[in-house]
């Protein structure tokens, strides 16, 4: 079984750490943070993730999973090395690869003998080059490593499972040697016949990047598409229904909503305009597709103002849902905390509650007023936005919320309301690209 670091234990760098022992491999995960890797070391993950602390426990108890600060021991000892490190958007849209490359010359200077390094983060197409060369560069000689590009297609909220039951693995590599090791260290996944696409360096990074920023260009779409219902009266479920019905195009990643938000999406489209920018290709689709995000929170806002004679000042309104979307604790880049934003410049009172990322929240904006449920946001409340697929929204009971409210206006962006059970209890209410035809 093969040694391997995973460097950065962040989301990808746990969840693929977990999942690599898991599949037999003995793993260490370094970080810097000491804190980060004591509280590890005692079984605590700093985010929520379904799934995550029973993999983790798991491989820890079978001596298969460690935590450690010990960088250069950690690297020193491996047989494979996976750079799992942030890469944020650098205000030109670009990818920020400083960690990247401070990796890659502690790597340089600390390997002995032949080592594999594996890319896990995001990165722009050609870092897998750079990366060889920094490494190149520090290391005693050139024939003693190999670099692969690994990229992930975890999503938050089922990463676990989407590490180890994968639709496809990709490995990016021109080293022969290379993929026999990977081969090896993806064993499990070999032999149940998971898809292995082999190709080289480029090919691979460029493949999570189109990846991402198709699922993308499906929601915009659906999102654009979904206010043109709106306009015509026509249904946006059962159009998109119809549509995921030919399998050329599939019904997944076709729910409307307020637009796509989290740590991927926003910043690998930019990200994947500036580096095709700077090759001197312009991505339009990708680049409309981007443009329509930014204001499809503005439909939202505006059925808001529609429904409360655009009257919010001082009056109590509350956001049901914060993350980014269900099952998971991350506001990054969330719609809701743009909603949050925007009623907050009007001057209303913001009333929030989330089932999982509410400390996260308190974290940026302390003076809202948190409720503890869904019953204590809405008291008193003259408009409810739902803003995040959460289920505990699904099963909402109308009759009680309409009963807490001070006006019974609900806007629906997530389109998880019954408007059946919203009209039989007298609500003023508006989905995405639902109208209400009864
Ligand atoms: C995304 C990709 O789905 C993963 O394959 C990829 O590995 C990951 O980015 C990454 O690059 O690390 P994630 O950001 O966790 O995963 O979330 P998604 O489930 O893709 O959702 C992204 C956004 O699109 C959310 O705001 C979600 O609410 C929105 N969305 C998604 C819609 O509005 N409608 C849909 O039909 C689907």
């Amino acid at each position: 079984m093969k040694k391997i670091t995973v460097i950065g234990t962040g989301y990808v760098g746990l969840v693929s750490g977990s999942g690599l022992a898991d599949f037999g491999n003995y793993v260490t995960c370094v970080d810097m943070n000491g804190k980060r890797i004591k509280s590890l070391s005692s079984g605590h993950i700093p985010f929520f993730e379904p799934g995550l602390t029973e993999i983790v426990e798991r491989n820890m108890a079978a001596d298969r999973l460690y935590f450690s600060t010990d960088v250069i021991g950690a690297i020193l000892e491996a047989d494979v090395i996976f750079i799992a490190v942030w890469t944020p958007m650098d205000s030109d849209g670009s990818a920020d690869l400083s960690a990247i490359k401070d990796v890659s010359k502690t790597i340089g200077e600390n390997i002995k003998s032949y080592t594999l390094i594996a890319t896990k983060s995001t990165v722009p197409i050609g870092t897998g080059e750079i990366i060889n060369s920094i490494i190149s560069e520090h290391a005693p000689q050139s024939t003693i490593f190999d670099v692969v590009s690994n990229p992930e297609f975890l999503r938050e909220g089922s990463a676990v499972r989407d590490f180890l039951f994968p639709d496809r693995v990709i490995i990016g590599t021109d080293s022969d040697q290379a993929i026999e090791i990977m081969r090896e260290i993806y064993r499990p996944l070999f032999l149940n016949e998971t898809p292995f696409i082999f190709t080289d360096i480029p090919t691979a990074e460029t493949i999570k990047y189109a990846s991402n920023a198709f699922l993308a260009v499906k929601v915009s779409y659906i999102n654009e598409l979904a206010n043109l219902c709106d306009a015509t009266g026509a249904d946006i479920h059962v159009v998109a229904r119809a549509m995921g019905l030919d399998g050329r195009i599939s019904p997944k990643f076709l729910h409307p909503g307020p637009g796509f938000g989290g740590s991927c999406f926003p910043k690998d489209t930019r990200a994947l305009i500036h580096s095709a920018e700077t090759e001197g290709v312009e991505l339009k689709v990708v680049k409309a597709a981007a443009d329509a995000n930014e204001v499809q929170i503005d439909v939202i806002i505006k059925k808001l103002e529609q429904l409360t004679g655009n009257s919010l000042n001082d009056e109590r309104v509350a956001v049901l849902g914060l993350a980014f979307k269900a099952n998971t604790d991350d506001i990054r880049e969330s719609r809701a905390v743009v909603m949050v934003d925007y009623l907050l410049s009007r001057e209303a009172e913001v009333a929030v509650y989330d089932p999982a990322a509410m400390s996260n929240m308190k974290q940026l904006y302390p003076d809202l007023d948190y409720a503890e449920s869904v019953e204590s946001a809405v008291r008193g409340a003259s408009a409810v936005l739902v803003m995040t697929d959460w289920n505990e929204f699904r099963g909402m009971d109308l009759a009680h919320i309409g009963e807490l409210m001070d006006k019974k206006v609900i806007v629906d962006a997530k389109n998880l309301l019954s408007r059946e059970q919203l009209a039989e209890n007298g609500f003023a209410f508006e989905g995405v690209g639902r109208p209400y035809n009864g």
